[in-house]
């Protein structure tokens, strides 16, 4: 962050002094103007609900731009990081600011994640205690908070070596405690991790594997799954990783951070808009249906929205969005289901939306939610695990930037204000009178 040399000023129509702000030049995007000393210099504070214009902090992570539907991840195209890297490398790269050497990816995969991907034998009893029908993101929600804990040894958040441990910890047994809650749901026996696979080769085999059997992971499934997880794996300031820092700012441990941003996660404007979008495919049902739902998002007073289409930042095609369409291609063709329903009813509404000028005007694109459910469904994972796999994919991206807010020398604990628009100052009336 460095200086511009102009600054803003910041007038008043009742004759109040002006004030001068700074402003600060990112190294590439909008600048921004420091507000910090505006409630000290002015006795007003700043308006912004939704967060509209407001940058939060400084972070060298992740870039989007919104207008070109641009995405990187510490500098590097998501289109050449889906097609050159695995999810790990990525993983490293989101965590450590560059990608690894063959030597660094050996030594962050096999002599880190791979000694973590168990989980304490006691979680097995945690699970146990939850209804078989509940929803995967609750039992998430609770077994990540959970982890704070079974590992309570490394949450102590002011040493590196205990941060570093949670991280690793994080990144290696969300895919377990995925698989975990999937297999309580169907009743079968929680599958142990078997570390000769890759990240996302034991991923499979935890959630699809029964002990009564062998079972092979088919490449093709396992490269577009490991594309899902790098095209979820960070995405700047989003809803859920400013919570995971809202949390973390109050010096709470990691495992509770991201605990509370698998639940920020979960909401339908959120992640939970790839199962969203799932259902409402299925509800349309065919292709013949679609003008008349289109009609219904339309419609002022229906409360529709066309689901895994739309996004704050992006104002243009989600660079995500087109990689997750071509997964969707090749997944489809190895399994034998070029002629997927869902599939061509969902083309078909991109299409139709892409068309009209409520869409057109608003700019409004599909997002990587409208296709990741379709992609994940021919995987075989249910359709209320896919924000789970949202979550397991997006740990690494909530730890970097839980990790760079801890180093900020500027972080603060986040604390926000309002404008009060409730009643005055009254006295409390005897109960007889009111
Ligand atoms: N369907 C129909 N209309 C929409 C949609 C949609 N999906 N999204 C936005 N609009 C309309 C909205 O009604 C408003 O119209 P008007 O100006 O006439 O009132 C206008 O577009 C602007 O919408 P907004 O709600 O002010 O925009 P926002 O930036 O606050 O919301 C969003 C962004 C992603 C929450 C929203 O587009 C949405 O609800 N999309 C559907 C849910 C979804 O797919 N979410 C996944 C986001 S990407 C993955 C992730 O980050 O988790």
């Amino acid at each position: 962050m460095s200086t511009t040399p102009q600054t803003a000023t910041l007038s008043f129509s009742d004759g109040s002094p002006s004030v001068e702000l700074p402003i600060y030049e990112g190294a590439i995007g909008p600048d921004v103007i420091d507000i910090r000393k505006l409630y000290g210099q002015t006795g007003k504070f700043t308006f912004d609900p939704g967060f509209m214009s407001t940058a939060a902090c400084n972070s060298t992570i992740t870039y989007i731009d919104g207008d070109k539907g641009e995405l990187l991840y510490r500098g590097y195209p998501i289109e050449q990081l889906a097609e050159k890297c695995d999810f790990l490398e990525v993983a490293y790269l989101l965590l450590k600011g560059e990608l690894p050497t063959a030597e660094q990816k050996d030594e962050f995969v096999n002599e880190k994640v791979i000694r973590h991907t168990m989980v304490h034998e006691q979680m097995k009893q945690f699970f146990n205690g939850f209804r078989r029908d509940a929803h995967p993101m609750a039992v998430l929600v609770a077994a990540v908070g959970a982890m704070s804990a079974f590992y309570h040894d490394s949450t102590d958040i002011t040493d590196a070596k205990s941060r570093e441990v949670s991280a690793i910890r994080l990144i290696a047994k969300l895919p377990t405690l995925v698989a975990m809650a999937y297999k309580y749901s169907v009743g079968q026996p929680f599958m142990y991790p078997k570390n000769d696979l890759s990240y996302t080769g034991n991923f499979l085999r935890m959630m699809f594997a029964v002990p009564a059997e062998e079972y092979v992971v088919n490449p093709v499934l396992e490269r577009a799954l490991d594309r899902i997880f790098i095209l979820h794996a960070d995405h700047e300031q989003n809803a859920s990783t400013s919570t995971v820092r809202l949390a973390g700012s109050s010096g709470t441990n990691p495992f509770a951070a991201i605990a509370a941003g698998v639940a920020c996660l979960w909401g339908p404007a959120h992640g939970g808009a790839n199962e969203a979008a799932l259902k409402m495919l299925e509800e349309i049902g065919h292709v013949d249906n679609v003008p008349a739902f289109i009609e219904k998002v339309k419609d002022k007073n229906s409360d529709v929205r066309l689901m895994g289409f739309g996004h704050r930042v992006y104002k243009n095609y989600d660079p995500r969005a087109k990689l997750m369409r071509e997964t969707c291609y090749e997944v489809l063709n190895e399994l034998g289901l070029q002629e997927d329903p869902l599939f061509k009813l969902a083309m078909e509404l991109e299409r139709i939306a892409l068309n009209d000028d409520y869409f057109v005007s608003r700019k409004l694109y599909p997002n990587v939610d409208f296709y990741s459910g379709i992609v994940q469904r021919a995987l075989g994972i249910p359709t209320d695990l896919f924000t789970g796999i949202f979550a397991l994919a997006r740990t690494v991206g909530w730890i970097a930037q839980w990790n760079e807010m801890i180093a900020d020398p500027e972080q603060k604990i986040g604390r926000p204000r309002q404008l009060y628009v409730g009643s005055p100052k009254r006295d409390v009336p005897d109960v007889s009178s009111r």
